[in-house]
């Protein structure tokens, strides 16, 4: 009897520390093995539009020189630089010319050296973009190989024989127009996923991969510490060269991505190159959904360490339009990034040089909202788990450029798809508000350091895409100033998440994933729990918390330096408040 009666005792405790350890705040189910590279928060630096030094109206290498004191006295961990190679400029760098030289306009290998240091001397590192899909046609390697057909280059692209007076297939090219183009003396075509200027690489050639790991080589033994892998889900081409569907077309980064040899060339320059520099790489995995995605990024598989998912970051884009959204589509989207298996490590960003601004698109950039919800989104993207990623000029709370017509755009993607969306019944007013919506020169226009001429970028009086006019009001100078900035705020929350281990690897946990205006998640470490309350909405909203909450300290908030305890588990939310809870 007694017996009897321990057993059900022991069920019962039992089931009540299970039900415990399930809903367990304190608790964290993740055994993640520590890396330098999970830990760091990114500064990605657009060349061309952060500082220029010497008065063209383009960005360079002395201008961010310049300013390593700016991005230390931030306390970023490491600066992504977006192409510095010489480059015609199709596509503003990403279509490199030689990989081994610097832009002219940029400076000269010893700046990029100077550069280096500079943020070595200081404790941040350096990655570089790597763009191995494609080259420029002006590339020595495409000189030679269009040259005949018999040149030793020639298959260092991907060249076929058209079909009569037409191109191989119909593949389209991301940039407009058709994948193929035809050149040379044969009368044969070239495969460009992207602008004709960016012929892609043949990687199937082992010649040509030796020469890409070469090249890597080069920058890694000049101590550069990783690389930012431009559309590295491209590189296996899909084999049928067959037409494809036409949902196919419509989609074609579904097609073109993930070919069938995209593991084995990850993993053989793994081996031969990446495995032997203690270094961090970050894939630009576009077009794959999350399980092909993760296989990349599996510890396991030994290929590359992250990848940025799209998926949240463009939330109701379709191609060239920006739908509406829901604030619990977002939610889940950034969930699902989140909870990958614990031989995965996800990455967080909002934007980059491809997007609009965040505030623009996630905030509310009208001058009653833009600094607190830009101090908002600072929360939202510091408290996330993974590498972190932040675009220059976010924080600041730059906003999206007032275009108002098409020759202010400089764009290749934009001026390529002209004509097949005008003629698929967009006109060019509707298309130019749903630019105004998505451009990525939004994200390009230069930085705003100061209110003084061209918002003191450069000394000039021409800039290579338009100032955004609100820069005497928006600029780095007024933000060092006010201690309640936005760059104040991204200073405090860089400074709370560094080091801070239960903030970088603890659980991830939404805890309203439904709340059509609140975004509010517990980050759950070994020794402490973070709550973030975000009020992503222009009403004041009241929110209730479950009874656990008690206790926990308030120790940052976007709308003053009160710090508070939970004392009642109804908080009353202003219009685009954030806060930060910590457990004790
Ligand atoms: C992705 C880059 O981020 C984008 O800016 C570029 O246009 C394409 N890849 C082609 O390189
Ligand atoms: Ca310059």
């Amino acid at each position: 009897m007694k017996f009897k009666l321990l057993i059900i005792l022991a069920i019962i405790l039992n089931t009540g520390c299970k039900q415990d350890t399930t809903k367990d705040i304190e608790t964290t189910k993740n055994e993640i093995k520590k890396e330098w590279w999970k830990e760091q928060v990114v500064y990605q630096i657009y060349p061309r539009s952060f500082k220029d030094s010497n008065g063209d109206g383009i960005g360079d290498i002395p201008g961010i020189i310049s300013k390593i004191d700016y991005l230390d006295s931030l306390g970023i961990d490491v600066v992504w630089l977006s192409p510095h190679f010489d480059s015609p400029n199709a596509d503003n760098g990403y279509d490199i010319r030689d990989y081994r030289k610097v832009m002219e306009e940029f400076g000269t290998l010893e700046d990029f050296d100077t550069l280096l240091n500079g943020l070595h001397d200081r404790g941040i590192k350096l990655i570089i973009d790597l763009v191995i899909n494609h080259s420029s046609d002006e590339h020595k390697w495409f000189q030679e190989s269009m040259s005949s057909k018999d040149n030793p280059y020639r298959d260092y692209y991907i060249w076929k024989p058209g079909k009569e007076t037409n191109p191989p297939n119909n593949w389209p090219s991301f940039f407009g127009g058709s994948a193929w183009e035809q050149a040379g003396p044969d009368g044969e075509y070239y495969l460009h996923y992207f602008a004709k200027k960016q012929p892609d690489l043949n990687w199937e050639n082992q010649q040509l991969r030796e020469e890409i790991y070469e090249l890597m080589r080069f920058w890694l033994d000049k101590g550069v510490d990783g690389f930012r892998m431009d559309v590295i889900a491209l590189i296996s081409k899909p084999q049928n060269f067959d037409d494809m569907d036409n949902e196919g077309l419509k989609h074609p980064e579904y097609t073109y991505a993930y070919g069938p040899r995209l593991h084995e060339f990850l993993k053989d320059m793994n081996k031969e190159v990446l495995s032997k520099y203690d270094v961090m790489t970050v894939g630009e995995a576009y077009g794959g959904n999350a399980e092909k995605t993760l296989e990349i990024t599996d510890e396991r598989n030994n290929e590359i360490d992250l990848a940025f998912w799209f998926d949240a970051v463009r939330v109701g884009r379709d191609n060239f339009k920006q739908n509406e959204w829901t604030l619990p589509e977002f939610k889940k989207l950034v969930k699902a990034q989140s909870d990958v298996n614990s031989h995965n490590w996800p990455t967080f960003f909002l934007g980059n040089h491809d997007n609009p601004r965040v505030v623009s698109k996630f905030g509310d950039d009208s001058p009653e909202f833009r600094v607190t919800s830009s101090k908002l989104l600072a929360m939202l993207l510091l408290t996330q788990r993974g590498t972190t990623f932040l675009y220059q000029g976010d924080e600041i709370g730059m906003t999206n450029y007032p275009f108002t017509s098409f020759d202010q755009f400089d764009d290749v993607e934009i001026k390529g798809n002209y004509n097949k969306i005008i003629a698929s019944g967009s006109t060019p007013e509707s298309y130019l508000a749903d630019l105004n919506k998505m451009a990525r020169d939004h994200a390009r226009t230069p930085m705003q350091w100061s209110n003084t001429n061209k918002a003191g970028f450069t000394s000039g009086d021409k800039t290579w895409l338009g100032v955004n006019p609100n820069y005497p009001e928006i600029n780095v100078n007024n933000n060092l100033q006010d201690k309640h900035s936005i760059f104040h705020f991204y200073r405090r929350l860089l400074n709370i998440r560094k080091g801070n281990d239960n903030l970088i690897y603890g659980d991830y946990k939404d805890i309203a994933i439904d709340h059509p205006q609140v975004f509010a998640y517990t980050r759950i470490g070994k020794n402490k729990t973070y709550l973030v309350v975000l009020n992503m909405s222009k009403s004041m909203v009241d929110f209730s918390l479950d009874n656990k909450f008690k206790g926990y300290n308030l120790i940052i908030n976007n709308l003053n330096d009160d710090t508070t305890t939970i004392e009642h588990n109804k908080l009353t939310l202003q219009p685009w408040e954030a806060r930060l809870y910590e457990s004790n």
